[in-house]
Parts: structure tokens; sequence; C-alpha cells
């Protein structure tokens, strides 16, 4: 990791930064000002002191008299000098040295924290960790978190203004927006009993600018979201949000490709290889999923010819096979393993999970003797399986027949995200709609409903809905989903198409969007855009799997901040003056 770090940072009460002093300064007089980690008792006289600043540790040889302790903010004046023999630590940068003839300066005392600041101490409980953050955030891994942060911010602000971007700012009280997630509502004091809502991102405002003849936009944006949280979700999150004009979906790749890579490039110190693309069609059918993971194999097999004339029950007249190969993995795989792999298999939908062994002579299993030899002599070759490996096989609809089999892929052979190498890919050609909703029987928006559907299908959109593809787009890393984006619909009459086929009528849409639609009959140019989230590229650029440790402030999994204690009440008069009344809770 090679984050473009300054620790020029001598003021007047300080020469150096306690990371930054090495060997060639031996000699020197330096003071330096920070917090006092581990301390040692050295002989009679002497102690040793940790002194801890942003950019790493220094040790400081003081008079044992002096009454420091662990986090004690001092300014310590001494000559640098080479540690004696024996005593280099190859592990610190600052190994090499000491401060010696310290004079210590006490700046404040400290309780006796919580919990050490100690890097080593690994395993402090999170709500502690996030009750106490401001002493958190002195952990080098936390001040080395943010610095990977400003320069993915930094990186991608670069890249787009060298490209033409124009940072806007859109506003944080908006209407409702139809992006699919749960919305935070603000009351209005002026209008008691009417809402705004906090944006779950600029998408509406964004295309307007295009509309207003802004051209290419860019902003670091704030995003709410009152979803579940989990390791890639926040209430609150960071987009590098961006919308073009006169574009089509290749130049909004290259756009946006050559931010994300100059990020990587700023904290890795190696810009990555051009990014690949591959359809959704052949995302879902190689790996199961719309966020492939490409760091390894295991890719799903095609079986549905193999057993086109079968006798077995559970795969004849199935719409699709398929299968995936655990190398090796028969011996790992006992029967109980076995069977929770067919519970979380049917939890996902699966009717059942088939298992095959591989041994010398045919395959174990259960359902063999079901399977013709020639059947089986298939499978093994189209699996190019050997002894010793396990075979995982599920019949079913073809989008149950991907999901089960892309879960269960990522269950057995999927890396922690962060880890190396990483893999970049472009999934393109997502369907316009996704699924029927089950009350309406209409089909429900893949991305969002201004989502320019592909040119090739547009006449199906009454007749074949869900065969339609849209120019919609996402940008994957290591199996997260990193980004989203589309050409959009910039035709009213095109835009009133793809309403009715949601089964939104013209009233509703009028209602709900209007002042989204009404600008597009006074001439929108082409545009389209994308948004990636900031905190999930730096957790995976700074080494972490989940982008709480790449976020100063952030709430814990169940929504919570334990350091401000909110959500929290507030007085029955504020609530008045809001006009809200707060009802008890219903279990
Ligand atoms: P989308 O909803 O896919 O698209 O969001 C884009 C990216 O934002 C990040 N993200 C999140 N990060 C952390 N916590 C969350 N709760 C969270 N939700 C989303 C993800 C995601 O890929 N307006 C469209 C973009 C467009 O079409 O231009 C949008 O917001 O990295
Ligand atoms: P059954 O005939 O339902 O007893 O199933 C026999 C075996 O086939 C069991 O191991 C089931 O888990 C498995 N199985 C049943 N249906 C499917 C299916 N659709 N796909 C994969 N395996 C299945």
């Amino acid at each position: 990791m090679n984050p473009p770090v300054s620790h020029s940072g001598a003021t007047s009460m300080r020469t150096h930064m306690c990371g930054d002093l090495r060997a060639s300064d031996i000699g020197s007089e330096v003071s330096v000002c920070g917090w006092v980690g581990r301390r040692r008792e050295h002989g009679e006289h002497l102690a040793f002191v940790d002194l801890r600043d942003h950019s790493g540790l220094l040790q400081c040889v003081i008079n044992n008299n002096v009454d420091v302790r662990s986090e004690y903010v001092v300014r310590i004046t001494g000559v640098v000098r080479a540690r004696p023999e024996g005593t280099v630590n190859d592990s610190l940068p600052t190994g090499e040295i000491e401060i010696g003839d310290c004079e210590v300066e006490i700046l404040r005392r400290s309780e006796s924290p919580p919990f050490s600041i100690d890097d080593r101490a690994n395993d402090v409980d999170e709500n502690v960790r996030l009750q106490y953050r401001y002493l958190d955030l002195r952990r080098s891994r936390m001040q080395r978190n943010l610095r990977v942060r400003a320069a993915v911010n930094s990186a991608v602000r670069t890249s787009m203004e060298r490209q033409g971007f124009v940072e806007v700012e859109t506003p944080m009280l908006v209407p409702s927006t139809p992006e699919g997630a749960r919305e935070f509502l603000v009351p209005s004091r002026k209008s008691p009993g009417e809402f705004y809502a906090l944006p779950q991102s600029p998408q509406l405002f964004k295309q307007l600018l295009m509309v207003g003849g802004t051209d290419r936009y860019y902003q670091i944006a704030r995003c709410l979201r009152d979803e579940d949280l989990r390791a890639d979700r926040q209430y609150e999150f960071m987009q590098l949000d961006m919308e073009m004009s006169f574009v089509e979906q290749d130049d909004v790749l290259d756009a946006v490709g050559d931010a994300v890579l100059a990020a990587a490039e700023a904290v890795l110190g190696e810009r990555p290889p051009a990014i690949e693309r591959m359809t959704w069609h052949d995302s879902m059918n190689r790996f199961g999923i719309d966020k492939p993971d490409l760091r390894f194999g295991m890719e799903l097999v095609e079986l549905t010819s193999t057993f086109g004339s079968t006798q077995f029950k559970a795969f004849a007249g199935a719409e699709s096979i398929k299968g995936i190969l655990v190398s090796g993995g028969a011996a790992d795989f006992g029967r109980n393993q076995l069977d929770k792999l067919t519970d979380r298999a049917k939890g996902i939908g699966a009717k059942g999970l088939v298992w095959l062994k591989v041994t010398s002579e045919g395959f174990e299993s259960p359902v063999a003797k079901f399977l013709s030899e020639e059947e089986s002599a298939s499978v093994r070759a189209a699996m190019s399986a050997s002894e010793g490996d396990l075979i995982l096989i599920v019949a079913d609809e073809w989008a149950t027949t991907c999901e089960v089999l892309g879960t269960l892929r990522n269950d057995l052979g999927r890396p922690p995200v962060h880890e190396g190498p990483y893999r970049y890919v472009w999934i393109v050609e997502f369907p316009l709609f996704v699924g029927v909703d089950p009350v309406t029987g209409t089909p429900r928006p893949g991305h969002h409903p201004f989502t320019r559907p592909h040119p090739d299908d547009v006449d199906r959109i009454e007749s074949d809905p869900l065969s339609v593809r849209s120019i919609a787009y996402d940008l994957v890393l290591n199996g997260w989903e990193l980004g989203s984006g589309s050409i959009r619909i910039h035709e009213p009459e095109l835009q009133r198409q793809v309403f009715s086929a949601l089964g939104i009528t013209e009233e509703e849409a009028d209602s709900k969007f209007g002042f989204f639609l009404r600008p597009f009959d006074y001439g929108a140019p082409p545009h389209g855009g994308f948004a990636f989230g900031l905190d999930r590229l730096t957790a995976i650029l700074a080494g972490e799997d989940n982008i709480r440790e790449v976020i100063a402030y952030p709430k814990t999994q169940s929504g919570t901040d334990p350091m401000t204690k909110s959500p929290l009440p507030v007085d029955g008069e504020v609530l008045g003056d809001l006009g809200l009344r707060v009802l008890p809770k219903v279990d």
C-alpha cells in the first residue's frame, strides 16, 4: 500500500513527526509531540517510552522519575541517536534510532484508556471501539485508513476534473425518489404533516443538470438509505456520482474506469490493467450471480443437454441443469456437511442438491444408481473431474439453478473481499426488468425506471418485457458491486412506454415524478451516468472487509452510534412544533 502521505508536520511546537525520523537524522536535536504508548522501565534511572502520532512510533529514552503514562500528551525534545547494537527493531521504520537526553513536557494527562491503543490489541469489541471512536482513531490502522480514503477521494476528483467534469452540489432535502430503498424522512416545520426525504442518490437532480446544459457533472455525494446494514452497507455512504451528455455506454465506462483505476493507482502504487467486460447473461451462466468474483474458478458447468433424456426424476424435464466442481472436495465433505450444503441450497430455493464424489470406478452418491453409465461419463468429462473431486448439481428453472450454485460457489471458494489479486469487471446488458410483482403481476425495474432499453429489444417491451435488455452496467470488484449506472431515457414517449410496462399510470407518474418528467419536454439531451461507492472501493484498497473500518464515524450493524448514543428520543415540545406525535410501539 502506498497512499501519497505527506508528514511534513513541522509546527511551532515540533520539528518532526515521530514516524519520519531515520538514521540520517542521528545527531540532530528534535522536538516531537504525541501520545505515550508503551512504557518499559530500563535499569534504575531510565525508561523507554513509545511516542505515537499518526505517522508512527518513536522510541524515547526518558528519566524514569518522569511520570508519563499511557495516552498522556507530551512534547519531547532530545537528540536522535543510534540504538545500541542488538536493540534495533526491524519491524519499525524508526527502529534504528531513538531519542536520548529527553526533556519531557507534559501537555495533558489522560485517564487510563478503556482499551489498549496498541495495534497488536486486535480483539477489542466493536461497540467499545465505536463508543470511544476518538481513541480507536488513534490507532495506526484507522489513521492509515482515513488517509487511504482521502487519497481515493483526491484521485477520483483529479480524474473527473481532468476529464472536464464540473462539481455541482445537489440538495439534501428532496422529495421521495424511486431508487428502491427505504428513505429517511425529514418533517417540515412550516408545513406540518409534510416531509422531505434525504437523498438516496442525486439521480434526478443530476439528470436535470443535463437538461440544464451542464454536460459533465460530478459530485462526491453523501447518500442516505434506510436499509439493513451489512459489511458493505451503511445508512450514510459516499458515492462518486457522475452524469454526462451526448454519450453512449463506452464513453461512461471510459470516464468512470479512469477514476477508479486512478484511485487504485494512488493507493497501491500501480495502475491496474484495463477493466474487462462481461454481459449479465454470461455472468449469470458462468458464476450464477451478477457480481462475479473472478479471483477463483469453480465456474458453473452446463449439464442440461447431458441429462436431456434422463430417467432420473429430479433432473427430468428441468429447464436448466448445472454443476460446480469442488476440487479435491470428496474427502473434505462428510455426510453432515453435505446435508448442510443441501439445506443451504434449499434455503435459497433449490428443490434439492445432488452431490457426487468422484471415485476410481465412478461416483459415490445416493443418486449414482439413477444415472446411466453414459450420463455419468458425460458428467465427469464435462466437469473435468478427477478422482477425489466433489461435484454439486442443481436442476431447476434457469434463474434458480444459477442463483443456488452461484451462492454455493461463493460459500465454498470465495476469499475475503480485500485479498488480492484485484479483479475488476464491468457487467453490461442488465435486464430492463427483473421478475414480476407477485401482487400486481407487472414487471419490476432492474435498475431504476429511467434506464434506457437496449435498442434491439425495445419492440418487445409490451410483448415480452422480461427478455428486454437495458443499457445498464455495474462495476464489480472481487465480488462486491462497486457501482451502477445506465444510459437514460431522454424521450418522454419511450419513458411512457416503460412506465406503462411497469404498471405505472400517467396520473401516477405525473404525481410521483412530474417535476422530473416535465423538463424532458423541453429538449433533453441523450445522457447517461454512473455512481460508485467510495466506501466500498476504499475498504477493498485499504485491505478491509467491512466499510465501517474506512468511515470515521460509522453506525453499528444495528444502526446505532455508541459514541453519541443516537438515535435518541426528542422532547414532546420539539415533536409538537413539527406536528408529530410518537405512538406506542406495536410488536
Ligand atoms: P446504486 O443504488 O446502485 O446506484 O448505488 C451505487 C453504489 O453506491 C454504493 N451503495 C452503498 N454503499 C454503502 N452503503 C449503502 N447502503 C449503499 N448503497 C449503495 C454501492 C453502489 O454500487 N443513482 C444510481 C447510479 C446511477 O444510475 O447513476 C445509484 O445510486 O457501491
Ligand atoms: P428425491 O427424489 O426428491 O428424493 O431426491 C433425490 C436426490 O436428488 C436428493 O439428494 C435431492 O436432494 C436431489 N434433488 C431433488 N431435486 C433436485 C433438483 N431439482 N436439483 C438437484 N438435486 C435435486
